[in-house]
């Protein structure tokens, strides 16, 4: 039973201060998809729906951390590179601090909301000639030579707020079915949520909270043009070889260089998980799925459904297993991937015996 609201700073137990630069980040719902969970055929599907989140999508968890430690620092610039969540994020964050924010994205693959966002909430924008990868390079160099403060997932206070992704799903999981989940299937770009998850489950454990044998097992889900820890998984290697190139449709998690992977490898091999490339038709389908049961989301973000779906298939999953799918970020991120996906709006004349007409009728 839940004692107070949810939201990130309910776990300020588990995080380094007692509050933080806040908007009322966390909190988001865990959905029953009807639809999908019987077409899977699992024993209970619910997704955590990070896109409900202030900004969209799940930074805004870390950024309350992470914007907090710049604070007490006394920075005057605070600096990421991003594929666009990240920067929408620490645009908005760094506006209530009232901190200067300067953003690196890959020039023309960030979806138009995410743009949107960063420059009304004042950040300073620059689009740089070079992938993600290219972007998070010359962003920690100038971190490095004093010019900002990094709130890329980097920055390890980010992943301290990203924990209460994980804590969230157990408590509104037991809460609506009595049961905590087996797996929770997610999206993985710079493996920041597979490590915070990790790390947050760990925590529990050690604290006796959680017993050991509970811990959901950590599968992580990339797009076919941009899967190296899904490489790194599929051949047991203990690094992750970055990709020069990549591309998907799912700009969110177009990324090479996963840069938390020494800390997220071992999260989903010791929770006995697994990795899964999909393709983008396969990322657009679910993302319709979704949609269908009323789950707005982003594609990257459908990239776990997608993941679930394939591994249903090939038997990796179990039917009587329960599953989280986690989706990243909001549907209106992408309007262009979400208008690319539904149906085309039909033209008709404006009056009503001509769009009856049309209708058929
Ligand atoms: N889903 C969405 C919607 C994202 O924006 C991101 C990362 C991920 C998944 C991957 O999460 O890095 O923890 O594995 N976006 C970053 C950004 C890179 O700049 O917004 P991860």
């Amino acid at each position: 039973d839940f004692e107070g609201e949810l939201g990130v700073w309910r776990y300020a137990d588990a995080l380094p201060f007692e509050a933080g630069v806040s908007i009322d980040e966390g909190g988001t719902p865990l959905y029953e998809v009807p639809t999908i969970e019987a077409e899977t055929g699992v024993a209970d599907l619910r997704v955590k729906h990070e896109g409900m989140n202030p900004t969209g999508s799940f930074k805004d968890r870390g950024m309350t951390v992470g914007v907090r430690v710049a604070e007490r620092l006394g920075v005057d610039r605070l600096a990421c590179a991003s594929t666009g969540n990240t920067s929408a994020a620490l645009a908005c964050y760094g506006a209530r601090a009232g901190t200067e924010v300067l953003v690196l994205l890959p020039a023309g693959k960030v979806a138009a909301g995410k743009v949107a966002q960063a420059s009304l909430h004042g950040a300073r924008i620059l689009e740089v000639d070079g992938n993600f990868d290219a972007c998070l390079d010359v962003v920690s160099d100038l971190a490095d030579r004093g010019e900002a403060y990094l709130l890329n997932s980097l920055n390890p206070f980010r992943l301290e707020g990203q924990k209460t992704i994980g804590l969230e799903i157990l408590e509104q999981f037991r809460d609506q079915t009595g049961d905590l989940p087996d797996r929770i299937v997610l999206p993985v770009g710079n493996a920041g949520n597979t490590a915070a998850l990790y790390k947050a489950f760990r925590e529990l454990v050690r604290s006796g909270a959680l017993d050991a044998d509970d811990v959901p097992t950590l599968t992580g889900v990339q797009a076919e043009g941009a899967a190296p820890m899904v490489e790194a998984i599929e051949e047991g290697n203990d690094e992750v070889h970055r990709w020069e190139e990549v591309e998907t449709r799912a700009t969110a998690i177009r990324i090479g260089n996963p840069v938390n992977a020494p800390k997220a490898l071992p999260g989903i091999r010791e929770t006995g998980g697994t990795a899964v490339a999909v393709s983008d038709e396969e990322i657009t389908d679910a993302q319709r799925a979704l949609a269908r049961d009323g789950v707005g989301v982003e594609p990257a973000s459908a990239a776990s459904v997608a993941g679930l779906r394939k591994l249903r298939e090939s038997g990796e999953i179990a039917a009587d297993e329960r599953v989280v799918c986690l989706t990243t970020g909001h549907l209106l991120k992408d309007p262009d991937a979400a208008a690319a996906a539904g149906a085309d709006p039909e033209p008709v004349p404006a009056d009503t015996d001509g769009v009856l007409e049309h209708l058929g009728e």
